[in-house]
């Protein structure tokens, strides 16, 4: 009994469920659809037909517009994994690989060249030679010479003051060459030469003054006694003719008297060229002539007083002569005298009265200040003045002196060597 309830009840559900959706209900009114009219008036069940649904009312918001964008494309379908590979069986793990053979040792570097053979076995070097023993320098070339025998008496015309010994040792024998001699300080100190008993050998620019010279000498002296070549001293060539001049003339070259010199400031390249080059060139000359004599020589170097203070007047030849005594000290030292046996020693004169002097109010023009000259004549003349032969003279004390690397001055009749003021002792030395 119970069973066909339930069976009966399971019909009613199903059969509820067989109608069609649009039949809501049996009480004639379609949900939401107004009033509903009977499918068939002569049914018994009220049934009823739905009337179309209405269109929808339009909706107070406007439409949305399509979206501007395109859909995206549909995914593609989604593919399956493809299927794992097949595992490999599991097994026992596999052996290692043996292992590849060690590397060979790399290449050995390339040997060295192979030494010759050692001639004899393995000695330590040879010692060195043992130094020599700290020697004193050699010995100087320059000997003292005998005293050649002095010719007879010659008349000493100087006044007595300013006269050496005639036939001085110191040059009798000798054979002077002098540049600048054709008149002047080199002149006189030709004759000085000459009255000693020496030989000289004149140099200048100024030939018709030095066959002038030459023709005196020989009425005073005789032949042979004197020669004369023109010579500049700022040419070398010229130098060297006067050095060999007096070589072939009379053998041998034993004084040399740098005197060449200029006093015109206003043409300071040539007052250089002269005062100066022709000084160095000279003495560098002399040491090589001299230097192979057996018994040296002397060079003198003329300066000035100009070489020892300032002077307003002539700025540039007072240069040029400072640079003489400066040069001469120097060249005076004992480290040539050593190696050659020429000694070198400066003579200052003081203000001589020659054609340098006289002319000196038109000598010292310097572009530019006024009328140099005349302020220099003046300051000369303010000066104590000797006379040429005098100062020529005074040459023969200097040369008997000998004292290489020294410094004379010849002012005013008298001679005197330059004493100094050592500068770190502050004592005269
Ligand atoms: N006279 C003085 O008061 C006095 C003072 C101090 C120094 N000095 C010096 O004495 C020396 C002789 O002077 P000085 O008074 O007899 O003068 P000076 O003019 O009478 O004689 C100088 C001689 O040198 C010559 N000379 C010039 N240029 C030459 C050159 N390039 N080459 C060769 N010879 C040249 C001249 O021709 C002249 O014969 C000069 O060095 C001078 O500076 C003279």
């Amino acid at each position: 009994m119970a069973l066909q309830k339930t069976k009966f009840l399971q019909s009613i559900f199903t059969q509820r469920i067989r109608i069609p959706l649009n039949v809501i209900s049996l009480r004639g009114k379609c949900e939401d659809k107004g009033p509903c009219t009977p499918k068939d008036p002569c049914s018994s069940k009220a049934t009823c037909i739905c009337p179309p649904s209405k269109p929808p009312s339009p909706s107070p918001c406007p439409p949305k517009p399509p979206c501007p964008c395109p859909c995206p494309p549909p995914k593609p379908p989604c593919c399956p994994p493809p299927p794992c590979p097949p595992k490999p069986p599991c097994g026992p793990p596999s052996p290692c690989p043996p292992k590849p053979p060690p590397c060979p040792p790399p290449p050995c570097p390339p040997k060295p060249p192979c030494c010759p053979p050692p001639k004899s076995p393995c000695c330590p070097p040879p010692p060195c030679p043992p130094k020599p023993p700290c020697c004193p320098p050699p010995p100087c070339p320059h000997k003292p010479r005998c005293p050649s025998p002095c010719p007879p008496k010659c008349p000493c015309d100087c006044p007595p003051k300013c006269c050496g010994p005639c036939c001085s040792p110191a040059i009798a024998g000798k054979v002077a060459v002098i540049t600048g001699a054709s008149q002047g300080i080199g002149y006189y100190c030709a004759l000085a030469i000459l009255k000693n008993g020496g030989k000289v050998m004149l140099g200048d620019v100024k030939v018709d003054e030095g066959k002038e010279a030459i023709c005196k000498i020989i009425d005073e002296f005789g032949y042979n006694r004197a020669a004369f070549i023109k010579c500049d001293v700022t040419q070398a060539k010229d130098m060297e003719c006067l050095l060999n001049a007096a070589i072939c003339e009379f053998k041998q070259i034993d004084i040399l008297i740098n005197n060449a010199g200029i006093l015109r400031d206003q043409y300071w390249d040539k007052t250089v060229d002269i005062n100066v080059k022709g000084v160095i060139r000279g003495t560098l000359l002399g040491f090589q002539h001299m230097r192979r004599n057996r018994n040296g020589g002397t060079i003198i170097n003329v300066a000035s007083i100009l070489g020892h203070e300032p002077c307003h007047g002539c700025p540039v030849y007072t240069a040029t002569k400072h640079f003489v005594v400066g040069f001469s000290r120097s060249m005076g030292s004992d480290y040539y005298y050593c190696q050659t046996g020429v000694k070198v020693m400066t003579l200052c004169p003081g203000v001589t009265i020659t054609a340098m002097v006289e002319d000196s109010d038109t000598a010292g023009q310097l572009e530019g200040f006024g009328d140099t000259g005349k302020e220099l004549h003046r300051l000369l003349y303010s000066m104590p003045t000797q006379p040429g032969e005098t100062c020529g003279m005074h040459i023969v004390p200097i040369l008997e002196a000998g004292v290489n690397g020294s410094d004379w001055i010849s002012e005013g009749c008298e001679v005197y060597r330059v004493r100094r003021v050592d500068r770190h002792t502050l004592k005269i030395c």
